[in-house]
C-alpha cells in the first residue's frame, strides 16, 4: 500500500478497508461512505450513463419501475441507507453490506430474511466492462431495482426457503458420503437455477423479449447481446434442463431461459423444492459450478 499516490478508496480488489474487514473475520459491515474517492464516484457515473439507454430499450418494465422508485443517483455511488429507505417500505427487502463472499447457505438464508448481501466496492474506472466478481454497480443497479417488485421479491424469498429444505434433507441422510454427494448435487442445482433466472433470466413482455437477470442488467455489452444476437439460444425455461445445465462465467452466455412472468418464476421455485424433496436433485449432471467445501459446510452446519 505504501507509495501509492492516489488512495484506492473502495475500488474492487484494491481496498485496504475490505482487506482489513476480511482479516478481522467481519463479513457483515457498514458502508464507510467517506472512503469512496472521486474516481469511485466517476466509475459509477460512467457505468450508469452508459447503461441507462440500454435499460430503457431492453430491461423489463418491473426493473424500470424499480429504478424510478429507488431514485438511484446518476453521478455518485449510492448510499445503501438511502436505497433502503425507498426499498424497504415496498417489499421489506434491504441491501446488507458485506466484505466479500457469502457462503451459499448464508446467502440464501439472507434472501429468506429479505436481506440482500451487497458488495460495497466498485470496479476500477479503467475496467468498466468485465469483472469476474460482483461490485456495487452489479449489486445495486443490477439486482436491487428488481427487489422493489412484490412478485419478484416473493420468488426470491421462496428460493431462500429452499436452502432450509436442502439442509434438512442433507442432515436426514446418515451415510456421510451419500450425504455429501447429494448435497453437492442439490447446491449445484440451486446455483444453476439462480444463475439462469435471477442472474441471466429473460422474460416475455407485450413489447417483446426483455431482460430481468441482474448479470445482464449490469452489463453494457451483454444486455443487448442477450436480446439481439443470433448466437444466443433462448428457450422457455424447463426445470429439468436448467438444473443439469453447466455454465461458464467468463464469456457471454450462449444459452438463456425465458419465463412468462414472476408468478411463473415463483411456481418454478415451488417445483424446484418439490423435486428436491423427491430426491430428483440428488444426481444432477456434473460440471459447473464447482461446489466448494465452504458452501457444503454452510448447509451441514445450518440445521442444529
Ligand atoms: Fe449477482
Amino acid at each position: 500500500m505504501s507509495g501509492l499516490t492516489t488512495h484506492p478508496g473502495l475500488t474492487t480488489t484494491e481496498s485496504p478497508f475490505i482487506e482489513q474487514a476480511r482479516q478481522d473475520g467481519r463479513l457483515y459491515i457498514e458502508q464507510p461512505y467517506e472512503l469512496y474517492t472521486p474516481e469511485n464516484h466517476e466509475a459509477w457515473r460512467k457505468l450508469y450513463s452508459r447503461l441507462l439507454p440500454r435499460w430503457q430499450r431492453y430491461a423489463n418494465p418491473h426493473f424500470q419501475e424499480g429504478l424510478a422508485c429507488l431514485s438511484l443517483p446518476h453521478d455518485r455511488v449510492p448510499r445503501l441507507a438511502e436505497v433502503n429507505r425507498f426499498l424497504e417500505p415496498r417489499t421489506g427487502f434491504r441491501a446488507k453490506p458485506v466484505s466479500g463472499y457469502v457462503p451459499a447457505f448464508q446467502f440464501f438464508d439472507c434472501l429468506r430474511n429479505r436481506e440482500f448481501p451487497t458488495t460495497i466496492t466498485i470496479r476500477h474506472g479503467d475496467h468498466l466492462d468485465y469483472l469476474p466478481e460482483p461490485d456495487i454497480f452489479h449489486d445495486v443497479a443490477g439486482h436491487v431495482p428488481m427487489h422493489t417488485d412484490a412478485n419478484f421479491a416473493e420468488a426470491l424469498v421462496r428460493f431462500g426457503e429452499c436452502a432450509h429444505t436442502a439442509a434438512e434433507i442433507a442432515t436426514g441422510i446418515r451415510d456421510p458420503q451419500r450425504r455429501s454427494h447429494a448435497l453437492t448435487s442439490i447446491i449445484r442445482a440451486m446455483a444453476r437455477f439462480f444463475w439462469f433466472t435471477i442472474e441471466f433470466g429473460l422474460m416475455k413482455s407485450p413489447t417483446g423479449m426483455r431482460v430481468y437477470g441482474s448479470g445482464l442488467l449490469s452489463s453494457y455489452g451483454e444486455i443487448e447481446h442477450s436480446i439481439k444476437s443470433s448466437d444466443v439460444q433462448r428457450s422457455p425455461l424447463q426445470l429439468e434442463w436448467v438444473i443439469n445445465q453447466g455454465f461458464e462465467i467468463d464469456h457471454y452466455q450462449p444459452l438463456l431461459f425465458v419465463v412468462d412472468s414472476f408468478d411463473h418464476l415463483f411456481s418454478l421455485v415451488g417445483c424446484l423444492e418439490q423435486w428436491m424433496k423427491e430426491g430428483r436433485l440428488n444426481h444432477v449432471a456434473p460440471g459447473e459450478p464447482i461446489v466448494n467445501e465452504r458452501d457444503l459446510n454452510s448447509f451441514l452446519q445450518a440445521v442444529r
